[in-house]
């Protein structure tokens, strides 16, 4: 049964995007926030002080980064330290992000996962078997919460012909002052700039595959803001350019991220996400 109406499936088609706001209510946000609270509460920050960029995306994907694609973990913010290695707030001040598959490995996120209503939006922008490939709950901090630069969600999950779609959930309030995303409406249909894999060495790679640099990002150049009140499912291209600036105000922005990939297409095995033969991505029916 279809979800999404037709004039919404062509909108996500020509923009690249689609918001639907009230997807989620209050209450499934509340009890994401706090299970993510749960999660933090028990990681040993001392043990695993992994850092995540997309800045200096090469220099932090370790051992700890790499395999964490069938994993709950935990990745701060690049400020989180001080020159001593110390963070300067607690430690639940001080999370980037938790990846990779929560909606694995984690009851409450899996079930908000695995809404029957996102396998029909997926079928309705026409995914053939859509495999939850990656989840992430986002912090994006206050004071603290690092930009994400303009990228395209087909670097990191790359499939022949191309097809990861973002589900990005508002758990909180974006707004224009806590970091809410920015993309380029239309940008999906200009081909993909970078390729991110492994490089058969234990590291990984980023190939230019386009070396124009995007436009900044202005209205001007076409770019629009995205606020999105809390429940909002904004869906995501895998191909749309898109980003979110540095969170400088008192509150944080926590969002959830699934990233569905087609399983009627190829997933190569350079890409940094790897399941195992016996643990593979499965989709919405579990
Ligand atoms: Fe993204």
């Amino acid at each position: 049964m279809s979800f999404l109406t037709q004039a919404q499936i062509d909108a996500y088609h020509r923009d690249g995007f689609l918001l639907l706001e009230g997807f989620a209510d209050p209450a499934d946000c509340r009890s994401l926030m706090d299970q993510a609270g749960r999660l933090v509460e028990g990681f040993d920050a001392a043990a695993h002080a992994s850092v995540f960029s997309t800045v200096n995306q090469q220099k932090t994907s370790d051992d700890y980064f790499l395999s964490s694609g069938d994993q709950i973990r935990f990745f701060f913010e690049e400020e989180a330290f001080d020159a001593a290695g110390h963070l300067r707030q607690e430690k639940s001040l001080s999370i980037n992000k938790i990846g990779h598959a929560l909606h694995d490995r984690d009851p409450v996120f899996s079930q908000f996962s695995r809404d029957p209503r996102l396998a029909s939006i997926t079928a309705d922008i026409g995914m053939a078997r859509p495999l939850l490939m990656q989840s992430m709950y986002i912090f994006k901090q206050p004071h603290i919460g690092g930009e994400v630069v303009c990228h395209q969600d087909s670097t990191f999950l790359y499939t022949e012909p191309m097809s990861v779609v973002g589900l990005w959930f508002a758990v909180q309030d974006a707004t224009l002052e806590n970091g809410c995303m920015w993309a380029l409406p239309g940008g999906h249909r200009d081909g993909l700039k970078k390729r991110f894999s492994r490089d058969g060495q234990g590291g990984v790679r980023m190939d230019v595959l386009d070396a124009s640099p995007w436009p900044d990002c202005t209205p001007d150049n076409g770019y629009v803001p995205l606020p999105a009140k809390q429940g909002t499912l904004i869906l995501l291209h895998g191909l749309l350019p898109h980003l979110s600036g540095p969170n400088r105000s008192p509150h944080s922005r926590h969002a959830y991220t699934i990233h569905v990939v087609d399983g009627a297409c190829d997933y190569p095995a350079s890409n940094w996400l790897q399941r195992s033969a016996d643990d593979p991505a499965r989709g919405f029916a579990g």
